[in-house]
């Protein structure tokens, strides 16, 4: 991301020493896509794949990532996504209060940086740590959220999708939702049509 501030928060990214995630990783994953995005998505820590690649959500995960962006029109490359922590924790268990604490500068940099309209949480962790901590993920999903003129909503993580797929239809509505609110709020008009709902 050759950009400006982009240079001093890739600089951050791989200086961070923060918590002890950094042991034992093969690259940090800063996160990826439009740097002027506006809509970002956020999951939880990369996983495998990402940490082999340096790329968030290039796994089974990111791949269903980008068919759910693809069913609403919405080329991978539009968006911004990224993670709470940007290291791999070890055999892909969930970051703990203290290591999602650690990185959330670095996401707050980034946030600054992309300043997206409408932020989507992939999953109660992302929501957790984000959003609210008594976030239930299939009681609150769906939901907007608007905090200071960004809309935020939660939505079941791809991973969990993969391992329910009776979630689906569930994230379709998310989905559903989230086009509209793209829609309504004008934000890719050359991708929606608002006269004719494309
Ligand atoms: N799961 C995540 O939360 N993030 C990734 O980048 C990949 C899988």
């Amino acid at each position: 991301m050759p950009e400006g501030n982009w240079f001093t928060f890739e600089e951050h990214v791989q200086a961070c020493c923060a918590c002890d995630l950094h042991r034992g990783i093969r690259n940090k994953v800063p996160g990826q896509g439009d740097p002027h995005s506006p809509l970002m998505f956020i999951g939880e820590g990369p996983g495998e794949q990402e940490d082999a690649q340096g790329l968030a959500f290039v796994g089974a995960a990111g791949q269903l990532l980008t068919r759910m962006l693809q069913a609403i029109s919405l080329p991978r490359e539009r968006v911004y996504i990224c993670n709470v922590v940007k290291c791999r924790p070890p055999g892909n268990r969930t970051p703990d209060m203290q290591e999602m604490q650690a990185c959330l500068p670095l996401l707050r940099e980034q946030f600054l940086l992309v300043r997206p309209r409408i932020i989507i949480l992939l999953g109660a962790t992302a929501a957790r740590a984000v959003l609210n901590p008594d976030i239930r993920i299939t009681r609150d999903r769906g939901r907007w959220v608007e905090r200071k003129g960004v809309w935020f909503m939660a939505t079941y993580h791809p991973s969990y999708l993969l391992r329910s797929p009776e979630r689906k239809a569930e994230a379709w509505k998310d989905l559903q939702s989230l086009r509209a609110q793209l829609m309504a709020m004008k934000l890719y008009p050359d991708l929606y049509d608002t006269l004719h709902d494309n």
